[in-house]
């Protein structure tokens, strides 16, 4: 187990490409992940992060271009690749007539570990995911967290280098996503390589040292958070809610606008001070407006648009 080393570029992919039915979901894609790094991937549906990840473990042919993973050539080496690596899937696979503790032996027994070293690593995930007391139940019995969590522990069973997660934290409430967040901050404190996918911009904010926004095959941006937010887009955002166009038409002409956008009845001004736009409102009866700083999903919709996906 174990046998690829532990290089200091995790994943190197170069021209990458996925064709599907003559259109290109993953597009000549380069992509250098460095080793300790948390990557987030953040797309629209349908933007090829899950078929990227599947090429990344050698679960679907390549096109185009090149990759290695862990220094190993894909697909040739997958199979000692996935040795090494962790997957938690998009759509849950546990086995629903197996225990919590049988999943995790089931998945341990794939990648031959002995019976006893086995014991030893599912007590110590069991721990990890605070599902001790439910060892023994079948997997109809736990909740959604509970089934993240275990499939985040299954993940860890071989001690991989790399983990891929992809949304893991998708339908989950607020409590069971930041428990899963607590145990994906203690994976990159132990030096683990993560890479996510999500579509929850404050999951990305908080964990992730580098966001990339895909769509059509395409890296968008690639950045910290933080630097995306500060170099994409503008500093401020005004959100009025109105149908009525001559108070919009008048916000206007204030001239820190730096960009104006329309959702049906919400109006987007971007800038960095907004004060005249403000100070209108403040002296109109409108008051159904929200003036906030600029987060990444403004980033992510600047990049993407406003057009509902899949
Ligand atoms: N096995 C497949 N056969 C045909 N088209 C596929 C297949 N898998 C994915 N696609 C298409 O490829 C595109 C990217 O899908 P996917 O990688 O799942 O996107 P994402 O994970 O970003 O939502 C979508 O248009 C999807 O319909
Ligand atoms: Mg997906």
């Amino acid at each position: 187990m174990n046998s690829v080393n532990s290089p200091s570029v995790v994943v190197e992919a170069s021209n990458l490409s996925k064709i599907y039915d003559n259109t290109a979901v993953v597009d000549k894609l380069n992509l250098t992940i460095e080793s300790g790094s948390f990557c987030g991937i953040l797309g629209p549906n349908g933007a090829g992060k899950t078929t990227t990840l599947r090429m990344f473990i050698g679960h679907c042919p390549i096109d185009g271009g090149e990759l290695s993973i862990l220094g190993q050539p894909m697909p040739r080496n997958a199979s000692l690749v996935r040795e090494s690596v962790g997957v938690v899937p998009q759509m849950d696979n546990l086995d629903p007539d197996f225990t919590v503790r049988e999943n995790l032996q089931v998945y341990g027994r794939f990648f031959g570990i002995s019976a006893k070293v086995l014991e030893k690593r599912i007590v110590e995930l069991l721990d990890f995911s605070s599902l001790q007391d439910k060892a023994d139940n079948k997997i109809s019995e736990l909740s959604g967290g509970m089934r993240r969590r275990l499939t985040l522990a299954r993940a860890l069973i071989n001690n991989p280098k790399l983990l891929i997660l992809d949304e893991p934290t998708t339908g989950l409430d607020p409590q069971a996503r930041q428990a899963i967040w607590q145990k994906l901050r203690e994976l990159k404190k132990q030096g683990l390589t993560l890479i996510l996918t999500t579509h929850y911009m404050e999951e990305a904010e908080r964990l992730c040292d580098r966001v990339i926004v895909m769509d059509h095959g395409k890296v968008m941006a690639d950045s910290p958070p933080k630097k995306l937010i500060r170099d994409e887009i503008e500093s401020h955002v005004l959100e009025v809610h109105t149908a009525n166009e001559s108070l919009v038409e008048s916000l206007k002409q204030d001239p820190s606008i730096a960009r104006f956008e329309q959702s049906g009845d919400i109006h987007f001004f971007y800038g960095d001070k907004l004060k005249i736009a403000l100070d209108e409102l403040e002296n109109s009866s409108h008051d159904d407006y929200l003036f906030r700083p600029a987060n990444l999903e403004d980033v992510f919709i600047k990049l993407t648009g406003r057009d509902l996906r899949e």
